[in-house]
């Protein structure tokens, strides 16, 4: 029997592809980069089984392309924002995404990206290495005490309950703002929901951890940081287009807020002019999850949702289960 044929957008890590060799033909796109749409769609023709990433938009178009025999796309990434929903849905097609095995990874991430925001630690491992230390000095390098602060999270689902639990370690006091209360979190934590409004303005540290969706776009704009505390920093590490990045500049420069700690961006790769810039912003290049077992777990989880659907059974993951239920 003919085995069916899985494609994979960008090289994963080669255990997971060895995995997927064993059961089906698969196809890894060998270019250190994402594919354009044309390509991606010239790619995806005939395949019963695609691993994307969240730098490819799964659409009608897409799935078009690929032909009716399309059983599944399985997200390399939990965010689901490259994702078409109805797209697929309405051509049965099942959607799943990895969430779970990369909530330590993504919250211990956002932690770094908060304490050396802070402590403002790539701008001083800069100075040492540009040989401008001339000894220790009493006034330069002051930061920010993380230690006893009030730490808002803006989304307190796996990823902000996570982030939570680690913030006890530094006595942090914890509001959240969410369309949904989180029982187990508040009683792990001691987290108190609040509004939006309370959110902004207690805050000494902010930080977001809520799915992009319309609703959640621009979550955080020029009214936003107005709200927020003059020495108060934004970290995100959810999605980029949550911040509109053109007035979080604006609040930088105009130090309506302390500083920001940024993993995700509007337009990436693409940076806003002047951002980079600024000394009061640490920017990486969206790595929440990059850590060797978190990658490889990601990885399974993709796996096996295609050797599970590939095979006639539910995947372990799904974002739209009502293409099961059918
Ligand atoms: C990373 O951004 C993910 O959604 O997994
Ligand atoms: C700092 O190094 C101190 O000893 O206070």
């Amino acid at each position: 029997m003919k085995k069916a044929s899985v494609y994979v957008t960008r090289m994963i890590p080669q255990e997971n592809i060895d995995e997927l060799q064993k059961h089906f033909d698969v196809d890894v796109n060998p270019e250190d980069r994402a594919l354009t749409k044309p390509e991606l769609k010239q790619k995806a023709k005939g395949r019963d089984a695609i691993i994307s990433l969240l730098t490819d938009t799964i659409d009608d178009e897409l799935l078009d392309a690929a032909g009716p025999q399309c059983r599944i796309v399985a997200n390399y990434a939990v965010g689901i924002n490259n994702f078409d929903v109805a797209a697929a849905t309405k051509r049965g097609v099942i959607l799943t995404n990895t969430p779970g095995v990369l909530d330590d990874a993504t919250a211990t991430h956002t932690f770094a990206l908060l304490l050396a925001t802070a402590r403002r630690l790539p701008e001083a491992d800069k100075f040492v290495r540009d040989s401008k230390w001339k000894g220790w000095a009493p006034m330069f390098f002051i930061g920010m005490d993380v230690d006893r602060r009030t730490l808002g999270i803006a989304g307190m689902g796996r990823i902000g309950a996570n982030v939570a639990r680690k913030a006890k370690g530094f006595d942090m006091k914890i509001i959240y703002a969410d369309i949904r209360r989180n029982p187990q979190a508040e009683k792990e934590t001691g987290a108190t929901l609040v509004d939006k409004e309370t959110l902004l303005k207690e805050s000494d540290f902010l930080t977001l951890h809520v799915p992009l969706m319309p609703e959640t776009h621009h979550y955080i704009g020029e009214k936003e940081l107005k709200l927020m505390k003059k020495t108060a920093v934004l970290i995100n590490a959810c999605r980029g287009p949550v911040v509109d990045e053109k007035a979080l500049l604006k609040a930088l420069q105009e130090k309506e807020i302390w500083a920001a700690g940024l993993d995700v961006f509007e337009n990436e790769p693409e940076i806003v002019p002047g951002l980079t810039g600024l000394d009061n912003v640490v920017v990486v290049p969206h790595i929440a999850s990059a850590t060797t077992e978190t990658r490889i777990n990601m990885g399974k989880i993709a796996v096996n949702n295609v050797i599970k659907v590939l095979n006639g059974q539910p995947p372990d993951t799904c974002v739209n289960l009502e293409v099961l239920k059918k």
